[in-house]
């Protein structure tokens, strides 16, 4: 099949980008590298020694949009572009709703002028809010999400959700991420954030490095087994093996098909910290700080759906996680720039 993948120069979809093209699929990539690199591309065409026909484009540009649409006959959609900060979005709502919105809004109408029905949307497990019990099922309450970011993950499930009731031949498969880490093997891919990270494990790897001085475990009352907050790590890799799977799901069933993508276990942020030790050897300072506002105790998946219906699930153990995100930094001291 021939897909675009909406930003797929960023961390999930160069990945996935690479998995497309390794089981035999086209890619085609839309991205205006707001928060990613152009290099991502020719280090997805050095993996697979396969070329990629890439837009600099933002989806939201119709013009722009219908081109790559025009020049390519596009069989599916999986559309990652998005912002994606959960803090700024708090900070920027009216940014985030214009921009994650709009861009779907954009694509849709764009796939329906021209013939193309089959989306993959990148959700969240944030949709969930704070569960009531885990690990969590797709049939668990959803929507009451604390920031504006996650908000934009819920509305643009039910957009999709309407969209595919409204239009028989549109297929539509979301997919809620849990907590994605990890690098490719190779070390040429992986998350290169903008400036200070916020998320745990690219926070990790920097105090590791030295560039950070140390880590602070944002609280350790938490009702959990250490007191730390608990989630579901899962490897990049695995994450967009789900992408492959949910391809072939879409392509043979109509209507709207959600699945999580987590591993079914729970770790919390000293199990990291601990694994992320023994996996490399190197030391990681940390301190017990308050807690940051916004989080929620526990947070994993019930991967049961995914294994049924997709015949998916995850294969690689948090020490992988530790490993390859430790490694893609030595190789890699600048980030993608060099
Ligand atoms: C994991 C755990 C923190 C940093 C967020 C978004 C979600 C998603 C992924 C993005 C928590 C603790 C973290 C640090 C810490 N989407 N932590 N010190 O909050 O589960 O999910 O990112 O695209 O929508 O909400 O992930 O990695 O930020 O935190 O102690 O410096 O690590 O409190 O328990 P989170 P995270």
């Amino acid at each position: 099949m021939k897909v675009l993948l909406t930003g797929g120069a960023g961390f999930i979809g160069s990945h996935t980008a690479v998995r497309l093209l390794e089981k035999g699929h086209e890619v085609v990539i839309a991205d205006n590298f707001v928060n990613s690199k152009p290099e991502a591309v020719n280090r997805i065409r050095k993996i697979t020694g396969k070329d990629v026909k890439l837009y600099a484009i933002d989806v939201a540009d119709r013009k722009k949009l219908e081109t790559v649409f025009a020049e390519n006959s596009i069989d599916a959609v999986i559309h990652f572009a998005g912002l994606k900060a959960v803090g700024e979005s708090v900070r920027l709502p009216l940014l985030y709703y214009r921009n994650n919105l709009d861009s779907t809004f954009t694509l849709l109408e764009t796939m329906k002028k021209y013939g193309c029905n089959k989306i993959i949307f990148s959700s969240s497990a944030t949709v969930y809010g704070d569960p009531a019990t885990v690990p969590i099922t797709e049939d668990m309450p959803v929507g009451n999400c604390s920031n504006p970011y996650g908000k934009t993950k819920f509305m643009i499930e039910n957009i999709l959700e309407d969209a595919a009731h409204a239009d028989p031949e549109l297929s539509v498969v979301l997919l809620r991420y849990f907590n994605p880490i990890g690098a490719h093997k190779s070390g040429l891919l992986f998350e290169d954030p903008n400036g200070i990270p916020n998320n745990l494990m690219p926070y990790i790897v920097k105090v590791a490095a030295g560039k950070l001085d140390h880590l602070n475990v944002f609280g350790n009352d938490y009702p959990t087994p250490d007191g730390t907050g608990v989630r579901d790590y899962i490897h990049v890799t695995d994450l967009a093996a789900g992408h492959t799977a949910a391809l072939d799901y879409v392509s043979e069933h109509s209507g709207v098909g959600i699945f999580n993508l987590g591993t079914g276990h729970g770790y919390s942020v000293l199990d990291v910290v601990n694994t992320f030790i023994k996996a490399t050897g190197v030391n990681v300072p940390y301190v017990i700080a308050p807690r940051r506002p916004g989080d929620i105790a526990e947070c994993y998946a019930s991967p049961d759906k995914a294994r049924r219906e997709l015949g998916w699930e995850a294969k690689l153990s948090l020490e992988d996680m530790c490993r390859d995100s430790w490694n893609a930094l030595l190789k890699n001291p600048n980030g993608l720039a060099g």
